[in-house]
């Protein structure tokens, strides 16, 4: 992934810990580059090292790790030279979720070794909506559910997330039911 993700992992630790807090866990995933290069891309190994080592030093599961970074991703890349082209889609969670594809595909013009996720959205019942999240990994789930909290609370909406599917060898992508509350 690019370079960008595990700044964001930085980030996001040293949001809440300290510079040795990150060295330690860096250790811990056998990472030997302690700071990325954010338009570089690296092994997609090296970013599931870092969050399998922040669960093994926080405690928290992996999954609980993902989705907390999740929501930390929508302010850090909402701040970065990016953030603008999540913003353009719209001013509401909807129209944000649905400018999803657009924005990875404008930030592929910078970065061509994305292999960005793809969202289907469709609507069920009234303010309910069921997402479905194509993509070339796996593992990504539970950060697709901090992400949606996160995209709604920079929107200033209320959603419930549930995940209905998840990708295996038989089923080819995961999908969220999504209900917003406010
Ligand atoms: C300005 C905001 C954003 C930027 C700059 C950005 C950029 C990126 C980058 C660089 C990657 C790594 C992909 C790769 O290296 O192959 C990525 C992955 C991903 N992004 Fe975004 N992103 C943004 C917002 C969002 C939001 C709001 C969502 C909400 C669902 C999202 C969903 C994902 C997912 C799920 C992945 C994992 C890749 C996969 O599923 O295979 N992104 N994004």
């Amino acid at each position: 992934m690019y370079g960008m993700i595990n700044e964001g992992i930085r980030a996001f630790i040293l949001k809440h810990h300290d510079k040795e807090t990150w060295e330690a866990i860096c250790q811990k995933a056998s990472v030997g580059d302690q700071q990325f290069d954010g338009m570089k891309s690296y092994d997609d190994g090296i970013t599931y090292q870092l969050v399998g080592a922040i669960s093994e030093h926080t405690g928290l599961s992996s999954g609980e790790v993902l989705t907390k970074f999740g929501s930390h991703w929508v302010d850090y890349a909402g701040e970065s030279r990016f953030g603008n082209l999540m913003k353009v889609a719209g001013d509401s969670f909807l129209e944000r979720l649905n400018g999803l594809d657009d924005m990875h595909a404008r930030i592929q013009l910078s970065m061509p070794n994305l292999k960005p996720p793809s969202f289907k959205l469709e609507e069920v019942a009234d303010r309910t909506y069921r997402l479905h999240y194509f993509s070339q990994r796996t593992g990504l789930d539970s950060m697709v559910v901090g992400l949606l909290y996160g995209m709604a609370e920079e929107t200033g909406e209320k959603i419930k997330v549930n995940q209905v599917a998840e990708k295996s060898d038989t089923v080819d992508h995961s999908v969220f039911e999504i209900a917003i509350v406010n």
